[in-house]
């Protein structure tokens, strides 16, 4: 299987999103009000949860009149927060039909449909007009990607001159191997897990000026928040994967890290 592939395999599952919306029921049983924030524990794949997806996008200025691309959305939670805490349009694209699929129906049944769109990609942005956003984020997907360069050159393309990137990746802070299978990979064959300075010099390479690093790392450690979380998409072995997370942030190989860049 190539690496497309291999990811495509990695995120996916059947009828994911009547288990979402079972899982999220079931926690506030009775409740006939979900919100679109009672999926937080679910929807947000990536370390900090809803927190660290609002620090993120607070961090981008995002306003109503913008247009904001999701690259490797999910199942839409930051897509469905942009634009429920900043009424910006939201396109969010994904590699995986199922998540895909699953962003569209939890977004329409929380009444963002008007607001938010999904498709899904091939890898690239190459269906995407050019200038035709006015942000972009990337959240814990950069891991799964060999070619950071060339999606970056992507990314710098569609965004209009002086829009803004955004992204929240766990980032080789430290020497260490690293143990798998962690949250986004199995084994090292679709892992591509890199350094702040691979990142930043992709980065620049693409035409981007760096505005914004910041290590999250010690934001985003502690229990996860009670309520049902990513094992409901994963399955309980998710636990190990995100075990292994843990040890390589504790030991300082990997760590959570915000970068935002402007597109010149
Ligand atoms: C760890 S999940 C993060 C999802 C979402 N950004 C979030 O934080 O909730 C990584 C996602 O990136 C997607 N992905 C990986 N490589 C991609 C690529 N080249 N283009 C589009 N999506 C990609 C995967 O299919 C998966 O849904």
């Amino acid at each position: 299987m190539d690496v497309t592939e291999l990811v495509k395999d990695h995120y996916s599952g059947g009828d994911l999103a009547s288990r979402v919306l079972a899982a999220v029921s079931n926690d506030a049983p009775g409740s006939s009000a979900l919100t679109w924030a009672d999926l937080a524990g679910v929807d947000n794949l990536h370390a900090g949860g809803l927190p660290a997806t609002r620090y993120l996008l607070s961090a981008l200025d995002l306003s109503a009149t913008d247009r904001l691309l999701d690259v490797g959305c999910g199942i839409g939670g930051t897509a469905r927060c942009a634009a429920a805490d900043h009424g910006c349009q939201v396109l969010g694209v994904d590699l995986s039909d199922d998540f895909v699929r699953v962003a569209e129906i939890l977004t329409e049944r929380f009444g963002l449909a008007d607001l938010v769109d999904f498709a899904t990609t091939t890898g690239d942005l190459s269906p995407i007009d050019d200038g035709s956003f006015d942000r972009a984020t990337l959240v814990h997907v950069g891991m799964n990607v060999p070619d950071k360069p060339a999606l970056f050159a992507d990314v710098h393309r569609v965004l209009r001159p002086g829009g803004r990137f955004g992204l929240y990746e766990q980032m080789r802070t430290g020497d260490g191997d690293l143990t798998y299978p962690l949250p986004w990979a199995l084994d090292d064959q679709s892992s591509f897990v890199a350094t702040v300075d691979e990142y930043l010099d992709a980065l620049r390479g693409a035409g981007f000026t760096i505005d914004l690093v910041q290590d999250r790392t010690a934001d985003t450690v502690g229990p996860p928040p009670a309520g049902p979380g990513p094992e409901v998409i994963f399955g309980a072995q998710f636990r190990t994967r995100v075990a292994n997370n843990v040890d390589a942030t504790a030991s300082g190989t990997l760590g959570a890290v915000v970068v935002t860049a402007t597109r010149t």
